[in-house]
């Protein structure tokens, strides 16, 4: 479902570029060209996922886990290799395609990037709008991922009048309403405290057991629970390790999920369109 092979990125060293920052796609590097300066932020990472997978990226701060997103998302071009969601050709594509694809993807950020002058309800129908869903259908959607989310009863309410942990959850709500195949976020428990991590965490895994392909990056390790997931570990842009950890090992990998740079993770594949939102 999801696949990069070889995949490098070098950001052009422009003047004022923000570490971390989301931001729009840039121009497509000419294909198999990689930038002529600076270090890369991730090396010839090659590794494909399965539809309904559970999956982690983690490593330390800069070691390129938002790269890898920002990139699977299309935001971001990659300098040299290959990078397929479901057969297409992300590499390959123009932006105004790419922009279509991210409709199937739901992204959640580590601030939430919410409107604070728009109600639950309207940031949550943002994607909808945008997509131009009926007014019929827009409220249905909200209402129904409001209620998965655990915010039914505050549609109307402003974001800043919502704790942390609850304005995540108005992000995650954003991020489904449209259904996506493929859950992206990028630290999305940074912000909160342990106990809130972990109630994001179990809705992340509501999903996942409706079908959606969930990809989680984080430095935080204790996150990873022992329920089933694989793990993607990036080091200095390099792909460290990866493979699947079985249910029940307190996290030890198995002996064949050893260093590998092209790993084949092995979640089992759930069919059928995603049903979570209605
Ligand atoms: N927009 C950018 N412009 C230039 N360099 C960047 C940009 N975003 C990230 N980097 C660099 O790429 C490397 C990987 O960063 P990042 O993907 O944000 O890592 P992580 O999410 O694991 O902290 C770092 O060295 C970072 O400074
Ligand atoms: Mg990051």
């Amino acid at each position: 479902m999801i696949c990069f092979d070889n995949v490098s990125k070098i950001y052009s060293a422009s003047p004022g570029a923000v570490s971390g920052a989301i931001v729009s796609a840039k121009k497509p590097l000419r294909r198999g060209k990689v930038a002529s300066s600076g270090k890369p932020a991730l090396s010839n990472i090659s590794f494909s996922l399965q539809q309904g997978s559970f999956n982690f990226i983690t490593g330390h701060s800069g070691a390129g886990k938002s790269t890898l997103l920002r990139l699977l998302a299309g935001l971001e071009r990659p300098s040299s290799g290959e990078i397929y969601f479901e057969n297409n050709a992300l590499h390959l594509l123009k932006d105004s395609r790419l922009t279509g694809i991210r409709e199937n993807m739901g992204i959640v950020f580590q601030d939430n990037q919410l409107l604070y002058d728009r109600s639950v309800f309207d940031n949550v129908a943002l994607p909808l709008i945008i997509s131009r869903r009926r007014k019929r259908e827009i409220i249905d959607r909200v209402t129904a991922a409001l209620k998965r989310v655990g915010l039914a009863d505050r549609a109307d309410a402003m974001p800043e009048v919502l704790s942390g942990g609850e304005q995540q959850r108005v992000g995650i709500a954003r991020a489904v309403v449209n259904r996506p195949r493929v859950l992206l976020a990028d630290e999305p428990t940074g912000n909160l405290d342990p106990g809130m991590s972990h109630d994001i965490l179990r809705l992340f895994r509501h999903f996942n057991a409706a079908g959606v392909t969930v990809i989680i990056a984080t430095h935080d390790l204790t996150l990873l629970e022992t329920r089933h997931h694989n793990r993607l570990v990036l080091k200095n842009g390099q792909l460290h390790s990866g493979g699947p950890v079985p249910d029940q090992t307190n996290g030890q990998r198995p002996a064949n999920a050893a260093a590998s740079t092209t790993t084949q993770w092995v979640a089992e594949p759930v069919n059928g369109a995603p049903d979570y939102v209605d």
